[in-house]
């Protein structure tokens, strides 16, 4: 089976070929960046405009190598949510009016869900990829969401903790405005923090307590915003370059140590790393250096599996459209994640019993 996979949830539009066991045959990505860069942030009604103008051309272009164009599709899987409504509409009724007028089953998809089975993918040109068995503990870290959730099979998900204020993709992309850095700001302080020393500035670490599982990046950026206004952003390449080191640095330990924590509790041996800012090169460093002492197996898919992308969004769909299911064409878009995922965790990190389905 092929499915071709559509995403348009935030600010890439995407369109994906992909079989039901993940093998990826084609898989295109429109970025907005350069429309929303000189506003240091994505502007919805801009990021809806540019949807509607790439969506068809990115869907072409899936296809391309396929001499049967639409035909060599047998099923449909488009993200519904959680996302930016004017977003998501141009992609669902885009996938809904292909689904409807080519008569193939349509699946509406998670984008989360799409971050967690992202790490099925397998792209052939970068050889076979090792993939986790079920259960296993998923740290999804991107712009909208930083969770930990429990994976026991594709459609039993659980939400273990999350941030309390801001996305640790947000607290890069916040940080860089603040530096005045540039749009996104994951890769380019990624980037700056390679050359830098990490111990140079001491931030304090957020949620240091061993009782939370929980995160939070607010306070970070705040130390990061009380330090710029007494110092000053560093004039220099080397200061720069440190002060992105020791911000990243204290994220970075911080996803790492509650990760690790995460797999303690839940009694789990493999760790699975997704969404945008699990591309931070130092992110998967020091999660391999400090999951091999633990004896955890840890799999972070490649950068392009991990940041937004549509395939995999069918492969979240794959496992529904290979049983022969699929939505009803008056599905609707969702902006927030669906109640399903929330309260497993108290605030202070205690588990809550798991309703069994
Ligand atoms: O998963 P994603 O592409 O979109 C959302 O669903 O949010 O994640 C985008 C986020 C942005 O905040 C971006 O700054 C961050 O991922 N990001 C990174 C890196 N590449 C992207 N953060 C840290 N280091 C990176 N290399
Ligand atoms: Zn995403």
């Amino acid at each position: 089976m092929r499915v071709l996979g559509i995403e348009s949830s935030c600010d890439e539009t995407a369109a994906a070929l992909v079989t039901e066991t993940g093998e990826v045959l084609a898989d295109v990505v429109a970025s907005q960046i350069a429309t929303h860069s000189p506003y240091g942030g994505i502007v919805p009604e801009l990021a809806s405009r540019a949807h509607m103008q790439a969506v068809i051309p990115v869907i072409r272009q899936a296809l391309a190598d396929m001499p049967e164009g639409l035909d060599a599709v047998d099923a449909i899987a488009v993200t519904r949510g959680p996302g930016l409504v004017g977003s998501l509409l141009v992609g669902v009724q885009v996938a809904k009016a292909l689904a409807w007028s080519l008569d193939k089953p349509l699946v509406g998809v998670n984008h989360l869900d799409g971050h967690l089975f992202a790490v099925y993918l397998q792209r052939p040109a970068k050889g076979i990829s090792e993939v986790p068995r079920m259960p296993y503990i998923g740290l999804l870290v991107s712009g909208g969401h930083s969770a930990l959730y429990r994976v026991d099979s594709f459609d039993d998900i659980s939400l273990i903790a999350q941030t309390r204020d801001d996305a640790a993709g947000e607290a890069f992309d916040k940080a860089a405005k603040l530096l005045g850095l540039g749009y996104p700001g994951g890769p380019i302080i990624d980037k700056l923090a390679a050359q830098g020393d990490p111990g140079a500035v001491r931030f304090p670490m957020p949620m240091a307590s061993r009782k939370t599982l929980e995160f939070s990046f607010s306070g970070l950026k705040t130390s990061l915003a009380r330090y710029v206004q007494t110092q000053g952003v560093p004039e220099d390449e080397q200061g720069l370059a440190d002060l992105c080191a020791s911000f990243q640095g204290v994220i970075v330990e911080s996803l790492v140590r509650k990760s690790l924590l995460a797999c303690a509790r839940e009694s789990l041996d493999q760790l699975v790393i997704t969404g945008g800012v699990a591309a931070n090169r130092g992110l998967r460093a020091r999660a391999r250096e400090a999951c091999e002492k633990q004896g955890i197996r840890v799999f972070v898919p490649p950068p392009i599996s991990c940041t937004d992308n549509a395939a995999m969004i069918a492969m979240a769909a794959a496992r529904r459209l290979t049983a022969g299911e699929r939505d009803d064409l008056s599905f609707a878009v969702y902006s927030r994640d669906p109640e399903r995922r929330r309260g497993r965790f108290r605030p202070d990190g205690t588990l809550v019993e798991r309703a069994r389905k």
